[in-house]
């Protein structure tokens, strides 16, 4: 069965492009991993990393997500494979900022929160992992993600505002469950880890409350971001990094978290 793992925090700037950029690009480049990553945020920061900048600030960007979503293409027909290095080959679903009047748009579509499960169903079986990077909010985008996803994966900034969203994002999900029932946690990423106190005394609170939901931490590094700017995964731009060792470490729990879940 194919996973669908949705990036989920309504938090803003919590590491959910940047871990979404590199788990798929980890997978992708594990070899044995059919991977399809999803832009279903209107910034489109993952589609400006794998199809550059000029590709989403242009005014004419091809089939994108929301012509997907809409309803106005097969999926199929919007998908672009990409080479991560030779024999790495990657696809990818790419956003436009047009996709931020997608809301709108659906608000007379019946079943409105299903538009991406429905569009997904025809091309899901050609894939191991479908990666899906949401918006920063709880509104219909995200709501699209939880009902196709079978996993969630919320990267979290340790630090004490971040922690007081997450009850909010438990309660989308438990609600979400109501319809989607093999919707599940699989993961609470911190990211941006840092030497301060706060970081880690949030960190232990975290990980009291949560035990083994809490996955093994992404550092603070000048070079993730630098990664980013230079639209390519942190294995391409700093392989010897430990930014790249630790997004190597979430592949391997990933991994690992899908085999012993079934
Ligand atoms: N481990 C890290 N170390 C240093 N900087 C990081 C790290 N991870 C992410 N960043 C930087 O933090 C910022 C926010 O990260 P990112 O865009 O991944 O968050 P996001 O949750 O997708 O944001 P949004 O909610 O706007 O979609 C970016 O500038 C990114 O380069
Ligand atoms: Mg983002």
């Amino acid at each position: 069965m194919t996973r669908i793992i949705a990036l989920a925090n309504q938090k803003g700037g919590t590491g959910k492009t940047t871990t979404a950029v590199n788990l798929v690009a980890g997978l992708a480049r594990h070899g044995q991993q059919r991977v399809l990553l999803v832009d279903l945020d209107p910034q489109a920061n993952a589609t400006a990393i794998f199809l550059g900048m000029a590709y989403v600030a242009g005014p004419n960007p091809g089939l994108t997500v929301y012509e997907v979503l809409t309803g106005k293409v097969e999926v199929a027909k919007a998908i672009r494979t990409i080479e991560l290095a030779s024999t790495v080959i990657l696809d990818i679903l790419p956003s436009h900022i047009h996709l931020a009047v997608a809301e709108q748009e659906l608000i007379s579509v019946f079943q409105r929160e299903n538009q991406l499960q429905r569009a997904l169903q025809s091309v899901q079986a050609n894939y191991d992992i479908i990666i899906i990077d949401c918006p920063p909010s709880l509104g219909l985008l995200t709501i699209n993600a939880l009902m196709v996803a079978n996993e969630v994966l919320v990267p979290i900034e340790p630090g004490f505002f971040p922690l007081i969203g997450l009850g909010l994002l438990r309660k989308t999900i438990e609600t979400i469950k109501g319809a989607n029932p093999k919707l599940r946690l699989m993961g609470l990423l911190p990211v941006r880890l840092n030497r301060t106190n706060l970081a880690a005394s949030t960190l232990e609170q975290l990980t009291h409350a949560f035990g083994e939901l809490v996955l093994s931490a992404i550092p603070e590094r000048v070079v993730m971001g630098e990664a980013n700017a230079h639209s390519q995964d942190i294995f391409a731009y700093a392989p010897h990094s430990d930014g790249a060792a630790a997004y190597l470490k979430l592949v391997e729990e990933v991994l690992h978290r899908g085999e012993t879940n079934g």
